[in-house]
């Protein structure tokens, strides 16, 4: 997959299209932004692996309006989906993925939980197999 930044903003398209998609039912359903729990500072994915992105729902409304994606933004600069989207709510503070192998070996990885706008993670590392 080639890293473009275009894909972060189909991610923010997707995003607004989600959360516009009912206004109608906006007195009942919330839109929410969970914060990011891992991964955080310190954290190290290696290539290839199975990890789990978590985020805290201490704040989590009774009724979420909008899906969750997670993204992986590279050097605060390209992006590519993790996840494909999924149902925030339902996801109870952790969504699976895996580390594409076809990664650079970096300390500028982030990741991004759509969300309602999208909270950023803290920089982490991914790391060769
Ligand atoms: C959550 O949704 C249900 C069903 O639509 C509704 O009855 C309830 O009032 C909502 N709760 C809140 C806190 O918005
Ligand atoms: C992800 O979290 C779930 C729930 O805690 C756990 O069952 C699963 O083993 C975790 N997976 C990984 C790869 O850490």
């Amino acid at each position: 997959m080639k890293f473009t930044t275009s894909l972060l903003a189909s991610a923010l398209a997707y995003l607004a299209v989600s959360v516009n998609a009912a206004p109608a039912r906006r007195s009942a359903l919330d839109v929410w932004d969970p914060t990011i729990t891992s991964p955080v500072a310190g954290t190290v994915w290696t290539l290839g692996s199975t990890v789990n992105v978590t985020w805290s729902t201490a704040d989590e409304p009774v009724n979420v309006s909008n899906g969750g994606r997670i993204v992986l933004a590279v050097n605060q600069f390209e992006a590519l989906y993790l996840s494909p989207p999924f149902n925030l709510a339902a996801a109870d503070g952790f969504f699976t993925v895996t580390v594409p192998e076809n990664l650079i070996p970096g300390g500028d990885y982030q990741v991004v939980l759509f969300g309602d706008s999208g909270n950023i993670g803290p920089s982490f590392t991914i790391a060769a197999a």
